[in-house]
């Protein structure tokens, strides 16, 4: 049994579906790391022969990368970490964030899945043009590599978070760029 909340960082698919038991859910910051569509994806949104590309977390002095601090419902803990466990295990191991919400409450200790340059499926940096060509024709098991992107893009308007990256990747799928 664990002791105390546990809490998850969600900043790509865990935004759009996060399959999981949670009882509150806030807008949170993590500084020190930004969010890049730079892990290769054959499991979820591509397949070996043609990954797909999703986010990641990349370490930079001033980034700050806004998501989502889901407060997982107690007793549900240790499935829940299995769970996520397995659905990340294309490259993503668990990390131990501290958080700032935006309603000014800090988060000593909340797990967040990153996929590190070391794994297997890293792809790494690329221009955004070659990313959405990449993007548009990838699908996996989970879907359209495009619908993970536009599905992202959504969320986190939804959520009032301005992240240029992806409104920049979701803007080259749609040809408005
Ligand atoms: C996350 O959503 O927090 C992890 C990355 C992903 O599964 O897209």
């Amino acid at each position: 049994m664990l002791a105390g909340a546990v809490w998850i960082f969600g900043y790509g698919s865990l935004l759009f579906r996060p399959d999981f038991p949670f009882d509150h859910r806030e807008v949170a910051r993590l500084d020190g790391w930004e969010r890049r569509f730079w892990q290769g994806s054959t499991d979820h949104r591509g397949v070996p022969e043609a990954p797909g590309r999703v986010v990641t977390l990349v370490e930079r002095a001033a980034a700050r990368c806004h998501g989502v601090a889901f407060r997982v419902t107690r007793g549900e803990e240790e499935r829940v970490l299995a769970y996520l466990d397995h659905r990340e295990r294309g490259g993503y191991t668990r990390a131990s964030v501290a958080l700032h919400t935006t309603s000014g409450a800090q988060i000593e200790e909340a797990v967040t899945y990153v996929a590190h340059r070391d794994n297997p499926c890293w792809l790494g940096e690329a221009p955004l043009a070659a990313i959405a060509a990449q993007v548009r024709t990838a699908v996996g098991p989970s879907g359209k590599n495009r619908d993970y992107v536009l599905s992202l893009e959504r969320v986190l308007a939804e959520a009032g978070i301005v992240d240029a990256h992806v409104s920049e990747l979701a803007a080259h799928l749609r040809d408005e760029v």
